[in-house]
């Protein structure tokens, strides 16, 4: 395993973080922070929720496309950001059989993928594999080269980045890709707001406790004494900016103490503090933004219902 981040530099940029978001207005967190163990078996247990449709139907999209997300790219290797749960990945190895030779999952924490890294080797076993543990905000040109690589970022994560971000994070990517690599992304759409609201504030609560583990996490990394029952989940549709926003609303007014940063904050009663934006994406804005980014979309695929894409890229000849 290749680690270009260790465990400090993650506890430093927590600290950083969470002094920035409490002593900004209005208050935020980033949603990064959202996945410790519990926070991840949180997030896994949202995407068997009846009300999330995203990881279904990308999966669906991804059973029907994958044998042509082959035929194209011809991949030597899958280059997967954010590692997440090993199904989608493995309809992409299975059908990439034929050229692949190497697997590369990246994530900031080295914990699940060692584990997930194993269980692919052990099914694989002509398969190179080799996990990285990465910022791909802030690695992506230490990530392995080589020919034919398919880089995936799936789930809809880039969702989760503001615009700016966005943009500055593809054309980071389009600048590490050579002529035959191919870009494989994973974006939710825009459609009725009753469903979107619905997969961010689903009927069991499930979403609810994963917005509140943030203050748990910061609880137990940064000796803070937040009391999750006094934040209420609220996840609504911005229209204009077209994403989804969760926030944590403080119940009362209520102070604060993180120790571990010294550090003291004040929230009055309704004070909302923003621990996520998930943006919705139209076809037309997807491939503006890969152009901009110097991406040419190579094929956009939608599932059955038009509730999610993927989208096959690949950096423009110029
Ligand atoms: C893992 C970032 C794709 O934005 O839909 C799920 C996270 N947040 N429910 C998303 C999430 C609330 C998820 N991503």
């Amino acid at each position: 395993m290749d680690r270009f981040l260790t465990a400090d530099d993650l506890a430093k940029t927590l600290r950083q973080d969470v002094r920035e978001g409490l002593t900004g207005t209005p208050k935020t967190l980033p949603p990064k922070w959202f996945y410790d163990e519990r926070g991840s078996a949180l997030f896994e247990e949202i995407t068997r929720l009846e009300e999330y449709y995203p990881t279904r139907r990308e999966r669906e999209i991804l059973a029907a496309r994958a044998p042509e997300i082959a035929a194209v790219t011809r991949a030597r290797t899958l280059l997967e950001l954010g590692a997440g749960s090993g199904e989608k990945t493995r309809l992409l190895l299975d059908a990439l059989a034929g050229t692949l030779r190497s697997y590369v999952p990246v994530d900031v924490s080295g914990d699940f993928l060692e584990e997930a890294a194993a269980g692919i080797a052990a099914d694989h076993p002509d398969l190179a594999v080799r996990a990285v543990v990465a910022d791909y905000e802030q690695h992506l040109h230490l990530l392995p080269a080589g020919e034919r690589r398919l880089i995936a970022f799936l789930g809809g994560t880039i969702g989760n980045m503001p615009p700016a971000a966005r943009i500055g994070f593809l054309g980071g990517l389009r600048a590490t890709m050579g002529e035959g690599d191919f870009l494989l992304l994973g974006a939710d759409l825009v459609k009725d707001t009753g469903r979107l609201v619905r997969a961010y504030d689903d009927a069991d609560g499930v979403t609810a406790e994963f917005n509140r583990n943030v203050l748990r996490v910061i609880n137990r990394d940064l000796g803070a004494d937040f009391d999750p029952s006094a934040f209420e989940h609220v996840a609504r549709w911005d229209a204009a900016e077209e994403w989804i926003e969760m926030v944590l609303r403080s119940t009362r007014d209520q102070r604060v103490h993180v120790a571990g940063l010294d550090l003291e904050v004040a929230f009055a009663a309704g004070e909302e503090m923003r621990t996520e934006i998930s943006s919705k994406f139209r076809r037309e804005r997807m491939e503006a933004e890969l152009g901009a980014s110097g991406l040419d979309l190579v094929a956009f695929w939608t599932d059955e219902a038009g509730d999610f894409s993927l989208t096959l890229a690949r950096p423009a000849l110029d």
